[in-house]
């Protein structure tokens, strides 16, 4: 299913900002390539440590801003999906990122997965802890019809303002320090629950449910 759903630009089961969190191998990254793959539609995933070109086989790695622009020209002068899997290589990294969202977001009509985005936010960008791109990703995608999921490990690296707008919610078993982090959002049976989900379960949250439902496990 992709189209425009409720405000919110929408591809397989993705819509608006969706957080991945969860301890160390408990499947983030695999659950994120799940999704990314399901998308029919052009779809981008920034690769913070370069490591995941495995995850997402057949996908077209770029390692600069020139390759993506050329990737998605050809793509849409064949009408078929972009799939795009930038890792950043050689120079600033922070360069990298910022070129990336500027992209999508001129592009459009895209899912973006950014994995460990913890390594793209920080107090070095303000008040928002986000570059601009990334903000304007965050606060403006939908009116570019720009979805995105992230994966982190410890939720307060994380934007505290990107966590905020994000309707949708993948958690995977968390250390206690991290499951206080979602009070706000979370019942406090849900947060008990998080510390008891098996390895590769997640708590699948949405600003629309009273309680969270556990998905996922072993496969
Ligand atoms: N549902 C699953 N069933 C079985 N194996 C899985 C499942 N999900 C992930 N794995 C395997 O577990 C390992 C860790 O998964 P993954 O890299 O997705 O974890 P992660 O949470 O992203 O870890 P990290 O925090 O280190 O990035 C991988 O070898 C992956 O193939
Ligand atoms: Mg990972």
């Amino acid at each position: 299913m992709r189209g425009f759903v409720d405000g919110e630009y929408q591809d397989g089961e993705l819509r608006g900002m969706t957080l991945i969190c969860g301890n160390r191998g408990m499947g983030k990254t695999t659950e994120m390539a799940r999704l990314l793959c399901q998308c029919t539609g052009d779809a981008a995933f920034f690769d913070s440590v370069s490591k995941h070109a495995a995850v997402l086989r057949g996908w077209t790695v770029v390692s600069e801003p020139g390759a993506m622009k050329e990737v998605i020209r050809l793509a849409r002068a064949r009408r078929v999906a972009s799939r795009i899997l930038y890792q950043p290589r050689g120079g600033s990294f922070d360069a990298h990122f910022e070129s990336f969202c500027e992209i999508v977001l001129a592009v459009g009509d895209t899912i973006v997965g950014i994995d460990e985005v913890d390594k793209c936010c920080g107090a070095r960008f303000g008040d928002s802890h986000m570059p601009k791109g990334l903000y304007d990703i965050v606060n403006y995608g939908r009116h570019h019809k720009v979805s995105t999921l992230v994966t982190v490990r410890n939720p307060f690296r994380v934007s505290y303002d990107l966590v905020n707008e994000c309707a949708f919610m993948r958690l995977f078993r968390l250390k206690p320090r991290y499951v206080a982090y979602f009070k706000e959002w979370l019942e406090a049976e849900d947060l008990a629950l998080l510390q008891r989900l098996e390895k590769y379960q997640y708590l699948y949250w949405t600003d629309e449910c009273e309680r969270g439902e556990v998905k996922g496990g072993r496969r």
